[in-house]
C-alpha cells in the first residue's frame, strides 16, 4: 500500500514520502521561493517597526515575544464572507505595511507547497479548493518567547504548557476533513533551539487511537483537555523543526505541538495553517493504492491495518462533520451541554484507559 501511494507522489521525493509515513511529518526543502519569503518578512518587519518593535533593539522585542502581523484573521475571515467594513479593514492592513491587496495564490507562486500537500493527501480532487490556497503571508512570529522558566524536563515534559492538537473550530472524528494536514511555513532561517515548534512525534498515535475509539466524535474542548498534559505524557519522541527560509513542513493533523521558546537572538517568521480536505478520510478503500500517505499513518499507527470500517453513510448523518460554533458566541446552554459531555468523556476515559487518566480523578473532584 505504502509502495504504491509513494508512487503517485509527483513532488514529494521517494525519501520525503517514507520519512512522512515513518515519522508523521517532513520538511520539503525549497517549497516557496526565497524571494517570497524576503518579501514577505520585510512586509512583517516594517509592520513591527511601526508597532514600537525594533529590529535594532532586542529589548523592545520583549513587548510582545510572540506576535502576530498582518491582517487578523477574524478580520480576513469577515472580508471573506463579503463584509465591506472588515474588507476596507485588511485592504487599508496590507497597503499600510507593503503586502499586495490579496494574498497570492499558492499553485502561481509555490507549486512546489501545494503540490507536496496533494501528495500527502493522495490527490488534488481531495484537497478543498485547491485554486484558491494563499500563500500565507500574515505572519506568527516568534521574537522571543520565553521557555526558561520549564522545569526539570523542559518543553519536553507534561508540564512544559501549550501542548496542543489544533482544531478548535470542530467535532473531531477519526476522518475529519478539517484539517488534512498541519502546515508550518518557515520564513527565516530557522536553527535549532531557535523559537521551531516543537513536535509530540508519537502523539500522532496516541490521537489516532482515541479517535478511532470514538465514532461520535469528540468536542474540541475535549480534545485539548486530553491533550494538555495527558496524552503528551504517553509519548516519548520529541522534535523541533528546524530549516531554511522557504522550507515547509508538512505534519499530520493528528500532531500534538507547542509554541517554542526563543532565546536564539533571532526571531522567527513563519506561519502555520491547515489544509482543508474536500472529504474526510476514508480509512476503508476498495483499492488498498487509494489511500492517501496521511491515511496511511492512521492505519499504521493503529496496528498496521490494511482496512478500518470507521464511519458508515449513517454515521456521517447523524454525526455530520462540520464546523461547529466556537467560543464565544456559544450560549450558555451548549457551554453546559460540553461541560456535561467533557465530564462524561474524561470519566469513559479514565474507565478504560491506564495509569495516566487515573491522576484525572482528583483533579476532576477539585472542579
Ligand atoms: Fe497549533
Amino acid at each position: 500500500m505504502v509502495d504504491q501511494a509513494i508512487a503517485k507522489c509527483t513532488t514529494l521525493s521517494e525519501a520525503d514520502a517514507r520519512h512522512f509515513v515513518a515519522h508523521g511529518w517532513v520538511i520539503v526543502r525549497d517549497a516557496v521561493p526565497k524571494q517570497n519569503s524576503e518579501d514577505i518578512v520585510a512586509c512583517a518587519w516594517r509592520e513591527l517597526e511601526e508597532r514600537g518593535i525594533k529590529r535594532g533593539d532586542p529589548e523592545t522585542w520583549k513587548k510582545e515575544p510572540y506576535i502576530r502581523t498582518g491582517c487578523p484573521p477574524n478580520v480576513g475571515i469577515m472580508a471573506s464572507r463579503g463584509d465591506k467594513e472588515a474588507a476596507k479593514q485588511k485592504l487599508e492592513i496590507r497597503t499600510r505595511y507593503g503586502l499586495p491587496p490579496e494574498s497570492p495564490l499558492l499553485q502561481d507562486v509555490a507549486p512546489r507547497a501545494l503540490g507536496a500537500q496533494v501528495d500527502c493527501v493522495g490527490g488534488r480532487e481531495r484537497v478543498a479548493a485547491p485554486e484558491q490556497i494563499a500563500l500565507p503571508d500574515s505572519l506568527a512570529v516568534n521574537l522571543c518567547s520565553d521557555d526558561s522558566k520549564l522545569g526539570e524536563g523542559g518543553w519536553r515534559s507534561t508540564s512544559a504548557p501549550g501542548w496542543h492538537k489544533d482544531g478548535w473550530h470542530y467535532r473531531h472524528f477519526l476522518d475529519s476533513p478539517q484539517q488534512g494536514l498541519l502546515l508550518g511555513y518557515i520564513f527565516s532561517d530557522l536553527s535549532p533551539e531557535s523559537g521551531g515548534t516543537q513536535m509530540c512525534v508519537d502523539s500522532v498515535g496516541v490521537v489516532a487511537r482515541l479517535l478511532a475509539r470514538h465514532p461520535q466524535g469528540i468536542h474540541p474542548d475535549t480534545v485539548y483537555s486530553y491533550i494538555k498534559p495527558y496524552m503528551v505524557k504517553e509519548c516519548s519522541e520529541f522534535q523541533q523543526l528546524t530549516g531554511k527560509a522557504g522550507d515547509l513542513a508538512i505534519m499530520h493533523p493528528y500532531m500534538a505541538h507547542r509554541v517554542a521558546g526563543n532565546a536564539s537572538g533571532r526571531p522567527r517568521f513563519g506561519q502555520f495553517p491547515s489544509l482543508k480536505l474536500s472529504q474526510p478520510m476514508r480509512f476503508s478503500r476498495e483499492d488498498p493504492g487509494d489511500y492517501s500517505l496521511a491515511e496511511l499513518v492512521v492505519l499504521k499507527e493503529l496496528g498496521q491495518l490494511t482496512h478500518l470500517d470507521f464511519a458508515t453513510e449513517a454515521d456521517y448523518t447523524k454525526y455530520p462533520r462540520e464546523d461547529i460554533t466556537p467560543p464565544p458566541s456559544r450560549t450558555e446552554e451548549e457551554k453546559q451541554a460540553i461541560e456535561t459531555e467533557l465530564y462524561d468523556e474524561q470519566q469513559r476515559m479514565a474507565l478504560t484507559e491506564p495509569e495516566w487518566a487515573q491522576e484525572m480523578w482528583p483533579k476532576r473532584e477539585r472542579l
